[in-house]
């Protein structure tokens, strides 16, 4: 299928990473550059001699050009609905996350934190080019109103493939709703599934990209990073993210607090190592990047800690696991 839009996006993103201006290019096509805005902008095709010339100028096809990849499709059988979003899951929010999702909405977390990454950070950004810099299919899971590493991996490679992910519809779309009004780049593509259950073939995905989805998981986390291993290709990368409340520190945290924590949230004094191994990934090298406090945040494990009147403290880092060749 031909869609203008997405032709204009392919176009616009070739031009500049040729480091091209569109009167420049104009001028090698011998058009006027308002022919060459309207391209971009999709509001209109050029004749098929041009794009004869573009598929040169860009050493690619017209196919390449003009045809519009569905590569959730290609590479699960699913085709995505008309809003663009493959659903996995029910395309409704889920009952019991409709507050979340409405907060999302009104407080434009996806903007604001869009525009937060934007900002110098020289460590996000250097694990930003790190994932970009590995190429092929980059699927972001769990991405949240954050995005994850996503923000980061498109600030350093606007054209990267990537899958934005969510099992909260509503998360994919406001992605979606921003990127495409935000970003030229016709390479991202929307997903809504579990990532306990992915909807990929063995070994299809290049990158998995996890900025704290598996952490917070909902659902068993040994299953997610034991999914993450196996739908990456042989050599893949899986990046992940995520903290946990190391139990030294809990000393000045009164004996019935700790308690309720071990009953009600056990999951928070698990790193995760020792189930990423069990999952297969037999390289995995940690850095640790932090720490944050419960006080400063609005999760539900926030909001618990409150309701016990302590202020927890969780040690963050990042994990590279590489799959054997
Ligand atoms: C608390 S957020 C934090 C991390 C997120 N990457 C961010 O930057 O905002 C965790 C995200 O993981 C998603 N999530 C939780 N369990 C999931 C699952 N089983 N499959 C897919 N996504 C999941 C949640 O919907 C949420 O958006």
């Amino acid at each position: 299928m031909i869609n203008k839009i997405h032709f204009g996006k392919r176009l616009a993103s070739a031009r500049k990473s040729l480091g091209i201006t569109q009167t420049e290019l104009a001028e090698q096509l011998f058009v006027t550059p308002q022919a060459v805005s309207k391209w971009e902008c999709g509001t209109a095709l050029p004749d098929i001699e041009i794009l004869l010339e573009l598929s040169h100028i860009f050493k690619t096809t017209i196919n390449n050009l003009l045809e519009e990849i569905d590569l959730i499709s290609e590479l699960t059988g699913k085709a995505s609905s008309n809003d663009g979003i493959t659903y996995f899951v029910p395309e409704q929010e889920r009952s019991y996350n409709l507050s979340w999702a409405e907060d999302i909405i009104k407080h434009k977390w996806v903007k604001k934190n869009w525009y937060e990454a934007q900002k110098p950070n020289v460590f996000m950004d250097n694990v930003g080019k790190k994932i970009a810099d590995e190429g092929g299919i980059i699927l972001e899971i769990g991405a949240g109103p954050g995005g994850g590493f996503m923000p980061y991996i498109l600030k350093s490679n606007p054209n990267s493939t990537i899958i934005v992910s969510d099992i909260s519809p509503t998360v994919v779309r406001e992605w979606k709703a921003f990127l495409d009004k935000t970003l030229d780049s016709p390479n991202i593509y929307y997903a809504a599934f579990d990532f306990c259950k992915m909807p990929f073939e063995d070994g299809s995905i290049d990158v998995i990209s996890d900025g704290g989805g598996i952490g917070n998981a909902e659902g068993d986390k040994a299953a997610a990073l034991k999914e993450a291993y196996r739908v990456l290709k042989p050599g893949g990368l899986l990046v992940t993210s995520t903290g946990y409340v190391n139990k030294e520190t809990l000393t000045d945290i009164p004996k019935s607090a700790q308690d309720v924590l071990l009953q009600k949230r056990p999951d928070i004094f698990e790193d995760l190592y020792e189930d990423t191994f069990l999952a297969g990934f037999k390289k995995i090298d940690s850095v640790i990047d932090g720490c944050w406090y419960t006080d400063s945040d609005d999760s539900s494990i926030a909001d618990l800690a409150r309701s016990l009147g302590i202020n927890l403290k969780f040690t963050s880092y990042i994990r590279y696991c590489r799959k054997e060749s």
